[in-house]
């Protein structure tokens, strides 16, 4: 992606000057999304899918995520991630509490059995829903280790918007000093068997 050019999925206009900053700024978006699209990723948007996306629930399949992979679903419209964690990946969701805005997922924006440091019901299983808390964009999963002056020092792994620079852990957890307000969303689920996740559809959580 080339960072001067607008990018399709943010609500900002090119004249936007908090947009504008942040380009002329790190001019690093699109290495870093380049970077992200080395990460496994199963892409599914599967006919039923689609038919329950106007309302009701979605089923997901997760039985095929690979470690560190990511599966992505549509629910009313929006784009559900669900990313099968790593032991590395879990454990990166520590030590930088400092550096974010809501640690402990005080604001409502998760069911109460996800307000825990996973923000899961299953800390192996992360689901979210996969738009930025400030203006709308498309957030793109970064691992661990990628050096970029658009990322906090020591990057543990998580999720970068680049649009205006919002990024977050890999528990959705936001960082300060950025414009997106929360942490990411995390919507409605519950586990139908081991291998199968409701999205939307928490009744019996
Ligand atoms: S939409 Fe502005 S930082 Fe994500």
């Amino acid at each position: 992606m080339n960072s001067t050019l607008p990018n399709p999925t943010c609500p900002a206009q090119p004249g936007d000057p908090e947009r504008r900053f942040w380009l002329v700024a790190t001019g690093a978006a699109g290495g870093v999304a380049a970077v992200a699209t080395a990460i496994p990723f199963v892409s599914t948007l599967a006919p039923s899918e689609r038919a329950k996306a106007a309302g009701g629930p979605v089923e997901v399949d997760i039985s095929g995520i690979p470690p560190g992979g990511m599966k992505t679903v549509e629910w009313r419209g929006k784009p559900v991630w669900v990313v099968r964690r790593t032991p590395e990946m879990l454990a990166s969701l520590q030590g930088h509490d400092g550096e974010l805005v809501d640690p402990q997922s005080a604001v409502e924006q998760q069911p109460a059995y996800a307000k825990n440091v996973a923000r899961a019901i299953k800390p192996e299983v992360f689901v979210a829903i996969g738009i930025c808390t400030h203006l709308g964009c498309s957030p793109s999963e970064v691992p661990k280790g990628t050096a970029n002056p658009s990322l906090p020092a020591d990057w543990p792994g998580g999720f970068f918007c680049p649009c205006h620079g919002s990024t977050f852990d890999g528990a959705g957890r936001v960082y300060k000093n950025k414009p997106a307000p929360t942490n990411l969303e995390i919507p409605p689920h519950r586990y139908a068997s081991d291998t199968r996740i409701l999205i939307g559809d928490d009744a019996a959580a």
